[in-house]
C-alpha cells in the first residue's frame, strides 16, 4: 500500500502514518478523535477541545465539557503560551490568536496538535497509555529564533463534579462542594471524595511550578471566558485554591529557550481509585501513594515514548489482521485503516460519548452493541466475548430484552426498558458471527444471568432459543412478528400514539393493543434464524434446528403472501391493520429496512421479488449522497407512525439518509451477484471516496456518519452526528465479506467475492484463527461473482471454502474468479 498525500482544504489522509492532517484549524465542525480503549477515555478535537472520562461518561466525568456551547466546542485541555507581549493557544482555540502554523495530525489513539508563533513551537502528543487511567500530553516546546526567550506557559483543565448530569444541572448545591489539594506540581481534584466517592483526579507536570491556579473565576476572571483569562494577560498565576464554585487545574511553568533549544513536559491527567479504608494520609489530606506511583510512571519523555510506541504497535498489529491490497487507494484507506478504527471506536463506546451524544442520555444498546461487534470482533476477539456475555446478561427470561444498560453497572436501564422487538436476534447474529470468526463454541455453554439475576441463569445457547422462540410467541394477525415499541428504526412508533409534547417518544408506554406488525423483523428473523439454524446443525443439535427450520420457513411463507406490495417489500402494518410502506399511501411508499432485510435473506429470490425489491430501492431511494430512508418522506405530524413523521422531511428517520442500512442494501445487490452496484452504494457513503464533499458534508472525512440529510431536504448531503453508528460495523461486513469476499464460517474462511466487473486483480491478506491467507483474487473474464478455481499452498480445491490451518501457519491462496 503506498501513502497518497492529498492536498486539501481542510487536511489530507497521510495513509503510511495511518493519520489524517488537518492543517486549518477552522473545520466546518471540530473534527475529533478518541483516546483510551477500555477504561479511561478522552474525546479531543482538532483544537484541543473535549472531556476524559472513565468508563462511563456520565458517573465518572473527569473534566467538564458545554454541549451545545457558542461557538461551538468551547471547552478543553488548552495551554497558553505567553512570549512577551504575545498571548497565543498551540491548538489555537481557545485564544484564536493568528498561528504562523498549525497542524493536527489525528491518529490510531493519540493527537498531535502543533502550533507556531512568532518562532516559538510548541507540538502536544495526546494519548491515552494502555491499560493506564490518565491521559498523556507531552509537549515539545522549541525555540527557533535566534534570541533567547523566556516563556511563561499555562495549562488549564476543568473539572466535572463526576456526575456529568448533575454537574449540568445541580447547582444551589455544586456551587459549595468543589475541593481541591495542591501539592508539589500535582493539583488533585477531590469533590465529595470527603464522603462516598473513592476516586479522585490529579492534573500534573513533571517539572518544578511557579505557581498554579485551581479556581476558574481567579483564573478567568469573573466575567471573561477562555479566550481572555485574566492571569495569562497579567502574566502570572493567583495561586487560588477552590472552594465550592468550579474547581480548575492550571500549572504556571516559566521557561527560557536559547535559540533552537527545546524542551519537554509531560503534564498527566488521570484518575485513581482507593481502598474505602485507605482513603487518607491525614485527616482531609488524601493518600497519594497511588497516584505518585502512577504519575511516576510517566515523568520522563522516555517512559512516555515507550507507552507511545506500544500504542502503535498494538494498532499496527491489530490493523494487520484484514488487510486488501487494490489499486483503488481510496478503498485501502477506508477498509484498512479508518473503517476498522470506527469500529473499535463504537464498539467501546456504543452510543454514549460523542459530539452529538452528551454521554449522559444513553448507555450501551442492546442492539446497537450487538451490531457494532460484527466489525470488530476479528480485531479482539476476547473484548467480544466479554461484551457479548454482558449484553445476554441484561435479556429478560422470556428472551425480550432491556433496550439499554449501564456500562459502570452493567444493568438493564430501567429509565428506558424493553420492548423493542427486534432487539432479541441481534444477540443471535452477534454471537454466530463471534464463534464463526474465533471457532469457540464453549462461550455457548457459559452460564449466563437474565436480567442480571444469576440464580436465573442459562447456557449461553439457551438464550439464543429464548431470543428465537420470542418471536415465534409473538407473531401478528399477518404471520409477521408484533413490532412491540419499534424495531430498529425507533422512530416508527406505531403503537404509541402520542400528542403529548413532553412524552418522549421512546420511553412512553404503548397503547395498549399493539397489533401493529414489522416486515423489517421478519426478515431479519429468517436471516438471523437461518444462522440460528446452521448453529444448531453445528452443535448436532437437530431437532432444534428441524424445529427452527419450520418457523423460519413459515415467515418466509407469511413476508411472499402478506408482506409484498408488487414491486417491494412493505415495511409494517399499522395499529389498526393498515399497509405501511405501500405504493397506495400517499407518503412514505417505500422504506429501506424490509427491502435490506428481506433482499439479504433472500426472501421470494425466484419469484424475482429481490431483483425487483431492489430495482425499487434504486429508482425511488437512491440518489448521489447514499440511499435515503423513506420516500416521499412525510409532510405533517402522523400520530399513527410517532417520531419518524416528527423531523421535516430528509433529516434524520423521515428521508435521510441513515448510513447504517445502506450496507444492507449493498449485501442484498450480493445476494444478487451485482457486483458493480453494491460497490457504487458502498462509494457513495464510504468516507474516503467523499473528497469533493468534504466542506458540504461538515463531520470529519475519516469517519461515517450516522446520517447525511437526504435528497428531499433543504440542505442535502450534509451530514450529522459522526462517529457513533451502526454504520462502521456494518459497511465494513458489507465490503470485506461481502463485496471483497472474504467470510468467516465454522469450517474455514470462504472465499466469495461480488466486484465490480471491470476490476482485474486484487489481493486480501486475512488472519484467521491465528493463521494467515495470503489470497490473490484475479478476474480474468471481467465477471462479478463466481470462483472458477482456487489453489490453496499450490493444491487445487473444490468449491470456495479455505481450510483451517494451525495457527501461525501460512496460507498462500490464488483465486480465479470466472
Ligand atoms: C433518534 C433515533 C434514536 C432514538 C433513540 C431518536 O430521536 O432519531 O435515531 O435511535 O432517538 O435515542
Ligand atoms: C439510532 C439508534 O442508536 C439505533 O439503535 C436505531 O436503530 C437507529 N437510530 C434508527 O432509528
Amino acid at each position: 500500500m503506498t501513502a497518497q498525500v492529498t492536498e486539501k482544504e481542510y487536511g489530507f489522509f497521510d495513509d503510511a502514518n495511518k493519520e489524517y492532517v488537518i492543517t486549518e484549524p477552522r473545520t466546518p465542525y471540530p473534527w475529533i478523535n478518541y483516546l483510551g480503549d477500555t477504561a479511561f477515555f478522552s474525546l479531543i478535537s482538532n483544537t484541543a477541545g473535549g472531556y476524559s472520562f472513565y468508563k462511563d461518561a456520565k458517573f465518572r466525568r473527569l473534566t467538564r465539557y458545554r454541549y451545545n456551547n457558542v461557538p461551538v466546542d468551547t471547552g478543553g485541555r488548552y495551554f497558553y503560551v505567553k512570549d512577551g507581549d504575545v498571548a497565543w493557544s498551540p491548538s489555537w482555540k481557545p485564544l484564536k490568536v493568528e498561528l504562523d502554523q498549525y497542524e493536527c495530525r489525528h491518529g490510531m489513539g493519540y493527537t498531535r496538535i502543533t502550533g507556531k508563533k512568532n518562532d516559538v513551537e510548541s507540538s502536544v502528543l495526546f494519548f491515552v497509555p494502555q491499560g493506564e487511567n490518565l491521559e498523556v500530553q507531552q509537549m515539545t516546546l522549541t525555540n527557533h529564533s535566534a534570541v533567547t526567550k523566556t516563556l511563561k506557559l499555562f495549562s488549564f483543565a476543568e473539572w466535572c463534579l463526576w456526575n456529568a448530569e448533575d454537574d449540568m444541572t445541580n447547582f444551589q448545591r455544586n456551587f459549595s462542594t468543589g475541593q481541591v489539594e495542591v501539592k508539589d506540581s500535582v493539583i488533585y481534584h477531590k469533590t465529595e471524595y470527603r464522603e462516598r466517592r473513592d476516586h479522585f483526579a490529579f492534573y500534573s507536570v513533571n517539572t518544578d511550578i511557579q505557581g498554579f491556579d485551581t479556581d476558574r473565576d481567579t483564573f478567568l476572571g469573573e466575567y471573561n471566558s477562555f479566550d481572555t483569562p485574566e492571569v495569562v494577560s497579567q502574566g502570572k498565576p493567583n495561586n487560588s485554591i477552590a472552594h465550592g464554585w468550579s474547581p480548575i487545574a492550571s500549572h504556571y511553568i516559566e521557561v527560557t529557550l536559547e535559540p533552537g533549544e527545546s524542551r519537554d513536559f509531560v503534564f498527566t491527567l488521570g484518575y485513581i481509585e482507593m481502598p474505602l479504608d485507605d482513603k487518607w494520609e491525614a485527616p482531609a489530606v488524601i493518600n497519594k501513594t497511588k497516584a505518585l506511583a502512577t504519575i511516576a510512571r510517566f515523568d520522563t519523555v522516555a517512559k512516555v515514548q515507550a507507552a507511545f510506541k506500544k500504542l502503535t504497535d498494538y494498532w499496527n498489529n491489530l490493523l494487520s489482521k484484514y488487510v486488501v491490497e487494490s489499486s483503488d487507494e481510496r478503498l485501502n484507506r477506508g477498509v484498512n485503516i479508518w473503517n476498522q478504527y470506527q469500529n473499535m471506536v463504537t464498539f467501546n463506546m456504543s452510543r454514549s460519548a460523542s459530539f452529538f451524544e452528551s454521554g449522559i442520555g444513553r448507555g450501551m444498546g442492546f442492539r446497537d452493541s450487538n451490531q457494532d461487534l460484527i466489525g470488530f470482533v476479528h480485531l479482539v476477539p476476547e473484548r467480544a466475548r466479554e461484551r457479548i456475555l454482558d449484553i445476554a446478561a441484561t435479556q429478560f427470561e422470556d428472551g425480550s430484552a432491556y433496550h439499554q444498560y449501564q456500562p459502570l453497572t452493567k444493568r438493564g436501564n430501567a429509565a428506558v426498558g424493553g420492548n423493542f422487538n427486534d432487539d432479541p436476534m441481534w444477540l443471535v447474529q452477534s454471537v454466530t458471527v463471534y464463534v464463526k470468526e474465533t471457532g469457540d463454541f464453549s462461550i455457548l455453554e457459559e452460564p449466563v444471568a437474565y436480567d442480571n439475576d444469576v440464580s436465573k441463569a442459562t447456557s449461553l445457547f439457551e438464550h439464543l432459543t429464548r431470543s428465537f422462540n420470542f418471536i415465534t410467541r409473538n407473531l401478528g394477525e399477518h404471520g409477521l412478528p408484533l413490532i412491540g415499541r419499534a424495531d430498529w428504526n425507533d422512530c416508527l412508533n406505531l403503537n404509541c400514539f402520542s400528542m403529548e409534547p413532553n412524552e418522549s417518544f421512546q420511553t412512553t408506554e404503548n397503547k395498549a393493543g399493539g397489533r401493529a406488525e414489522s416486515v423489517m423483523i421478519a426478515g431479519q428473523f429468517v436471516l438471523f434464524g437461518n444462522d440460528y439454524i446452521e448453529l444448531c446443525q453445528q452443535l448436532g443439535k437437530a431437532d432444534e434446528a428441524d424445529r427452527a427450520r419450520s418457523h423460519v420457513k413459515a415467515m418466509e411463507a407469511s413476508i411472499k403472501a402478506n408482506a409484498w406490495d408488487g414491486e417491494w417489500f412493505l415495511r409494517a402494518y399499522d395499529a389498526t391493520g393498515q399497509k405501511i410502506g405501500t405504493n397506495e399511501a400517499d407518503e412514505s411508499k417505500i422504506f429501506i429496512e424490509s427491502q435490506g432485510f428481506c433482499t439479504m435473506a433472500g426472501i421470494g429470490i425466484e419469484d424475482g421479488m429481490v431483483a425487483k425489491s431492489l430495482e425499487s430501492v434504486n429508482k425511488y431511494l437512491a440518489c448521489d449522497y447514499g440511499i435515503v430512508l423513506n420516500y416521499p418522506a412525510f409532510t405533517t405530524y402522523r400520530i399513527e407512525y410517532g417520531e419518524i413523521s416528527t423531523y421535516p422531511q430528509g433529516y434524520k428517520e423521515n428521508g435521510g439518509i441513515f448510513c447504517h442500512n445502506n450496507p444492507w442494501i449493498m449485501i442484498g445487490e450480493t445476494v444478487l451477484g451485482n457486483g458493480d452496484r453494491a460497490f457504487e452504494y458502498y462509494t457513495k457513503i464510504a468516507p474516503a471516496y467523499q473528497d469533493d464533499k468534504v466542506k458540504l458534508h461538515k463531520t470529519e472525512p475519516y469517519v461515517y456518519a450516522q446520517m447525511i440529510a437526504g435528497k428531499e431536504a433543504a440542505t442535502p448531503g450534509q451530514a450529522k452526528n459522526s462517529w457513533l453508528t451502526g454504520t462502521a460495523a456494518w459497511n465494513y461486513v458489507a465490503i470485506t465479506q461481502h463485496i471483497l469476499g472474504i467470510k468467516p464460517q465454522y469450517n474455514g474462511l470462504q472465499v466469495d467475492p461480488c466486484i465490480p466487473k471491470h476490476w482485474a486483480d486484487y489481493k486480501v491478506t486475512r488472519e484467521f484463527r491465528g493463521a494467515t491467507y495470503n489470497i490473490q483474487i484475479s478476474n480474468p473474464n471481467g465477471v462479478s461473482k463466481g470462483v472458477k478455481q482456487l489453489i490453496v499452498n499450490g493444491e487445487t480445491i473444490q468449491g470456495n471454502l479455505l481450510p483451517l490451518f494451525e495457527s501461525g501457519q501460512t496460507a498462500d491462496v490464488s483465486v480465479v474468479l470466472g
